[in-house]
């Protein structure tokens, strides 16, 4: 009896959730969102704004939603934070704390920098349609209140100028904007965050240039004493693995001109589902990065029901030397182990049915292949796993459940092993509709969205024997 009432309760609840929305990521209560914008931390408390669409499933006139949270998993929706203006629609930015007042609208006001971008002017074929604009709360970013000399950077006829992150430069006592403008990001630094001067370019010649650089983000990092410059620089279309992706460069940075380490390209996640991401501000001397977990291939055909898009996991992201070069990696906020609710051994072999939300852990001495396979009792199933051969990661998602919205969805990705260390290590976290895998403590990096018809609760992996596995459950966070 007891088991059938705790059987019927189950069911209530699986019934009443809602078919792909994930419990451990960030979704909009419903509607559309694209990118993270404006993630600040202030007062115990994380923001998180995004490109929101309040009135359909598909991207249109561009809002920023708000939601807030205190350990970067569980969120709390809040009201829309910034509507369109006669100016435009509002495009994704970054939010400041203005500690020592310098833009004048009040100590610790929290100023958000983002893009207008008038889509009337485009329609006409205005190529300055995009234009940069600030707004001021001065209740921790809650409300905002537009700036009346909106814009502040006006466009010098560049058709893609945008996604402005500002950070404070306490070397060069400054506010230091990057922005991406089309083939490469352009530097703008500000007293006052009102009045700014172009400093420099970089990028027109390095990189990958498949596509439209957007969402760029300029942040220090140190390690082992030494503290070097991280630039993100999102681009779409063209990523490796098709579509939207992220890449990265690491150098220096004097107060006006980055300088690449290197002239190699980096990527900060080889799956097709992760875009737009940056970090984080006022987080001290952590490096917290989010981004949208989807890509412009397929982003507004996904088959969700009254929302579209979710979040990545928070990710702590450190710098690591690998044959001389600095390399990002990435892992899970420290936070995700409180939703740990079980974790037991399993072996290699046979088929464990356990929760679709779950963290699989695994270390190998020596490199093997290996191939974790997760499905459901419909034969649906995604895969991820390492190829010795090659050297080389991957996620097959061919058989992943539904596909037939896009002809880019399906398919199978393949990620470089950075690490050259003899022995091996990876963490894989899976919701109800994605995977995130971490191998090496975060050098190589894989994140997937998939839409099985039933969750896919059986594990299984397939490797040498000896390999120490650890599965863990985790409680809904959202
Ligand atoms: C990236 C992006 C940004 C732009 C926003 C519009 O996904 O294209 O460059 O600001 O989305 O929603």
């Amino acid at each position: 009896m007891k088991k059938l009432i705790l059987f019927c309760l189950f069911s209530l609840s699986a019934f009443a959730q809602e078919k792909h929305r994930p419990t451990m990521h960030f979704t909009p209560p419903s509607m559309w969102m694209n990118d993270p914008n404006g993630m600040f931390f202030l007062n115990g408390t994380y923001h998180l704004y995004y490109q929101y669409y309040p009135k359909s499933t598909v991207w249109g006139p561009m809002h920023w939603g708000h939601a807030t949270s205190t350990d970067l998993i569980a969120w709390t929706h809040q009201p829309i934070a910034l509507y369109p203006d006669s100016l435009g629609l509002i495009f994704s930015g970054s939010a400041v704390v203005d500690r020592n007042n310098t833009a004048g609208f009040g100590k610790n006001a929290v100023v958000a920098v983002f893009t207008h971008h008038n889509m009337d002017w485009e329609k006409a074929g205005r190529v300055d349609r995009e234009n940069q604009s600030i707004a001021y709360s001065l209740d921790e970013g809650q409300t905002f209140t537009k700036f009346t000399g909106n814009p502040v950077i006006k466009n010098p006829g560049i058709p893609n100028f945008r996604d402005p992150n500002v950070a404070w430069n306490a070397a060069a006592n400054q506010w230091v904007m990057t922005l991406a403008t089309e083939d490469r990001v352009t530097f703008y630094a500000s007293p006052d965050l009102k009045n700014w001067t172009r400093e420099s370019d970089f990028g027109a010649n390095l990189g990958s240039h498949a596509g439209v650089w957007e969402c760029p983000d300029l942040f220090p990092m140190t390690v082992d004493g030494v503290k070097k410059w991280v630039l993100l620089v999102s681009m779409n279309p063209g990523a490796p693995n098709g579509g939207s992706g992220t890449q990265y460069f690491v150098g220096d940075f004097d107060g006006k001109t980055f300088t690449s380490q290197d002239t190699q390209t980096r990527w900060i996640d080889w799956g097709r589902d992760n875009y737009a991401g940056v970090t984080f501000h006022e987080t001290e001397s952590k490096r917290i990065f989010m981004g949208w977990m989807s890509n412009w291939d397929y982003a507004t055909v996904v088959p969700t029901g009254s929302w579209r898009s979710a979040t990545t996991i928070a990710r702590d992201l450190s710098l690591v030397r690998i044959n001389g070069a600095y390399t990002i990696a990435s892992n899970p906020v420290a936070e995700l182990q409180k939703y740990v609710t079980s974790t037991k051994a399993i072996k290699t072999g046979s088929i464990i049915k356990s929760s679709t939300v779950g963290m699989l852990t695994g270390e190998l001495k020596s490199l093997a292949d290996f191939h974790i396979e997760l499905s459901n009792a419909k034969g649906e199933s995604v895969t991820i796993g390492y190829e010795k051969a090659g050297n080389r990661f991957f996620v097959d998602r061919t058989k992943s459940g539904k596909m037939d919205f896009s002809n880019r969805f399906t398919g199978k990705i393949y990620a470089p092993r950075i690490s050259t260390s003899p022995t091996m290590d990876f963490r894989l976290l899976t919701d109800v509709a994605s995977l995130e895998f971490f191998a090496d403590k975060g050098l190589s990096t894989i994140t997937e969205i998939y839409f099985p018809s039933e969750p896919f609760t059986q594990w299984r992996v397939k490797s040498v024997s000896g390999m120490d596995l650890k599965l863990s459950v985790l409680k809904p966070a959202l």
